[in-house]
């Protein structure tokens, strides 16, 4: 189907135009096809930079009690997620959906905030803002890092883009793959406050400079490095970045091959649903572009059932502000990342803390997402050992005064779709699965790590 065609296709329901409450366009245009260009590095980082990343992603060594690794949440066999609602952090055992909260003291202490997102074509350069809530950005030319409080000038140098500059975090951050206080070295090498991360981040590369395997390794990705003194945490996040750019590039899907001029990519139904997306159910006025992303960030009703990623006094009464955090805005509460919508259909749990376990689940809460939240059934939370459930994770959604925020909060106005149509949808969304994808995530995990730490596989 041409442009033109879509375009008429959407005309035929001029009501959408009274059911878009943010003054989006009507019908939006189909994205032009995904080039390599559009990748930092042409999508071609170094492959001494890629393999050296490789390893690190896969390497437990990047702990503090070297039990979990980027993988351990972002795993291939879960497309880059981690199959859960919520992630269980360090301390946890067990791979996926049969991760388990730990046991004895190692027991983790908090479930992780947010729902781990699959990393999928990160290495776009339009991805500018990371996290759900966009805490990692860029902003033009300078890159706005959350470093250390009230100390930005904590920040590493020498960053490659805004990847780099996330994947600096999740080893500093205490559930997720830190520990706590004087478990480890890396937690023990400094006392909280100003510019610790800058300590920690060191002693992960003391770490490093120990194996005589990953010397070599930097030292072959690394023109400045000629021994392990020569190392930074710099070098260490932007070979993480580049093996993400390529691994988790995903651009060969039939709706790619639909847009690069092969009309026969996608069936009669799926076009209906292409149609459906671009036109009347509104989806493209947020997932927009290349990735079916706009970058910007809404309240959309979203049940809540995390703490969120911040200590907003992880209490009973935590909830998650998402934009809010970063800009202080009132009208950003509860406001996240509108996520691409690259692989979906392989991604469950869906949304910001994995509230819904089904893609129909997560589609139809969109078409009327106030009497969704309302109907919100929170056994599907893909929580286990869900002891906690009750007492901490859906308090939020328990207190009629969090419960009215949230809801007078939602940007997304209800859209009326047939059954039928519902299908067609969930018959687009397919369409954006790489068929390729499974089988090269299977291909980079590797064996072993120069650590000797067991891999997850
Ligand atoms: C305990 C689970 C866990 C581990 C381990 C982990 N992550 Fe994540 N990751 C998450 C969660 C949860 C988020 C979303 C955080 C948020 O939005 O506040 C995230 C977000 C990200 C993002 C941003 C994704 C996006 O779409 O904006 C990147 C990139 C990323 N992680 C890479 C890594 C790398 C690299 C490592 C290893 C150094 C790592 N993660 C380790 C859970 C984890
Ligand atoms: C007003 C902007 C907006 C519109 C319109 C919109 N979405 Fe979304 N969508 C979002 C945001 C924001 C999220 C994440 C919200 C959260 O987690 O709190 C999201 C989440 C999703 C997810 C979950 C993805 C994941 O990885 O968790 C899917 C699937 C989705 N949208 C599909 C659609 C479809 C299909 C339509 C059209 C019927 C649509 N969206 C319309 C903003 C929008």
């Amino acid at each position: 189907m041409s442009r033109l065609s879509v375009y008429r296709a959407c005309l035929r329901w001029p009501l959408v135009l009274l059911l878009v409450g943010t003054g989006a366009a009507l019908a939006s245009e189909l994205p032009s096809p995904v080039v390599a260009t559009d990748y930092y590095d042409d999508g071609r980082p170094s492959v001494a930079k890629q393999r050296l990343g490789n390893f690190l992603f896969f390497d437990k060594v990047l702990s503090g009690n070297k039990n979990i690794s980027c993988a351990t949440c972002h795993h291939p066999q879960h497309f880059g997620g981690d199959g859960l609602s919520l992630p269980i952090g360090e301390g946890g055992e067990g791979l996926g959906t049969l991760r388990t909260t730990g046991s004895g003291d190692n027991a983790i202490l908090e479930r992780v905030g947010r729902n781990a997102p699959p990393l999928f074509n990160l290495g776009a350069k339009e991805f500018v803002h990371l996290n759900w809530q966009g805490r990692h950005q860029n902003k033009g030319t300078r890159l706005s890092l959350p470093c250390a409080t009230k100390d930005f000038n904590a920040c590493p140098d020498g960053l490659d883009n805004v990847l780099a500059g996330q994947n600096l975090f999740p080893m500093v951050n205490t559930p997720e793959m830190l520990g706590h206080p004087f478990e480890n070295d890396v937690s023990t090498s400094t006392l909280r406050g100003v510019a610790r991360f800058p300590v920690m981040w060191e002693t992960y590369v003391t770490r490093l400079g120990e194996v005589d395997e990953y010397v070599e390794l930097f030292r072959s990705a690394y023109p400045d490095i000629q021994s392990a003194a020569d190392m930074k945490i710099h070098h260490v996040v932007n070979a993480l970045a580049a093996f993400q750019t390529v691994a988790f590039r995903s651009d060969q899907s039939a709706f790619d091959r639909y847009l690069r001029g092969n009309p026969g990519a996608l069936t009669a139904v799926q076009k209906r649903g292409m149609e459906l997306f671009y036109g009347k159910a509104n989806c493209a006025s947020c997932h927009s572009g290349k990735f079916q992303t706009d970058h910007a960030f809404y309240a959309i009703a979203m049940p809540q059932a995390g703490p969120g990623a911040f200590v907003n006094g992880r209490s009973e009464k935590a909830e998650d502000i998402g934009r809010y955090e970063v800009t202080g805005k009132i009208e950003d509460r509860y406001k996240f990342r509108t996520p691409s919508l690259r692989n979906v259909a392989l991604t469950a749990p869906y949304g910001h803390d994995g509230a819904f376990a089904t893609l129909e689940g997560i589609v139809r809460h969109h078409l009327n997402p106030v009497e969704s939240f309302a109907n919100w059934d929170a056994t599907q939370m893909v929580l286990p050992s869900r002891s906690d459930l009750d007492e901490l994770d859906v308090f939020i959604m328990n207190d009629p005064a969090s419960a009215e925020r949230i809801v007078a909060a939602n940007q997304l106005a209800a859209v009326e779709l047939a059954d039928t149509e519902v299908q067609d949808l969930l018959a687009f969304l397919d369409t954006l699965t790489d068929p390729t994808v499974a089988t090269r995530l299977n291909r980079v995990i590797p064996i072993r790590v120069p650590s000797g730490l067991p891999v997850e596989d």
